[in-house]
């Protein structure tokens, strides 16, 4: 881990770089495509992972209730256990960090469940809503700051960029395994149009 303003404390307190690529972005262009498709906002997904540790505390739930909660959109979502290649390709930045093989040992000692969610700045958001990498400093409501004391038993992972994103929902899910469904009216009142 890197200092006070190191790597590790600036990721786990701030959102990456934002610039969709065109994929992320769906802006309907007309009123009549706004009341069919939904609201203006630029769409933007995040993955976020329940970890092993959280499967097997039954924080499923309480994790989809939140984002449910907040007014964002699951798009999909399924429980594996993770194979070594997707670990790998996810966690590729760090493979020279000590902590690497404990990581993959652990995110491999039980399933996860993967989901993507979409909203209105969910990449942002979600990592505010998830907390502080490191759980000693994860803020009280937060996911960690609520569920977790230790950087390695963190309960869950969600992209840090959109186009982290953008990878690791293509790391994980296939094109065929998201669902684009109208979610009729209910986005009026969660979001403007
Ligand atoms: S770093 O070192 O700054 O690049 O790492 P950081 O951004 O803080 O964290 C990246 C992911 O590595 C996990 N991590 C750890 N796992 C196990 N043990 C230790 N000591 C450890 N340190 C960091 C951390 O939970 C992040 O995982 P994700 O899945 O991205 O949340």
């Amino acid at each position: 881990m890197g200092g006070l303003f190191g790597r590790g404390a600036l990721r786990g307190l701030l959102c990456g770089p934002r610039a969709p690529g065109p994929s992320l972005r769906a802006r309907p262009s007309s009123v009549s495509q706004t009341l069919k498709r939904g609201p203006s906002w630029t769409r933007e997904r995040t993955l976020v992972a329940v970890k092993p540790d959280g499967v097997q505390r039954r924080l499923v739930g309480d994790v989809i209730q939140r984002f449910e909660r907040r007014g964002f959109k699951l798009v999909g979502m399924k429980m594996l256990q993770a194979p070594e290649s997707i670990l790998a390709e996810h966690y590729h930045d760090l493979r020279r960090k000590p902590f690497y093989p404990a990581l993959i040992s652990y995110m491999s000692s039980g399933p996860v469940v993967a989901m993507v969610w979409e909203g209105p700045n969910v990449v942002c958001t979600s990592r505010a809503m998830i907390g502080h990498t490191d759980a000693a400093e994860a803020a009280p409501g937060t996911i960690r700051g609520d569920f977790s004391i230790h950087i390695s038993r963190n309960v869950i992972h969600a992209s840090d960029s959109v186009e982290g994103a953008q990878r690791e929902i293509q790391l994980w899910f296939q094109s065929g395994e998201l669902v684009d469904w109208a979610d009729e009216g209910h986005h009026s009142s969660t979001y403007p149009a």
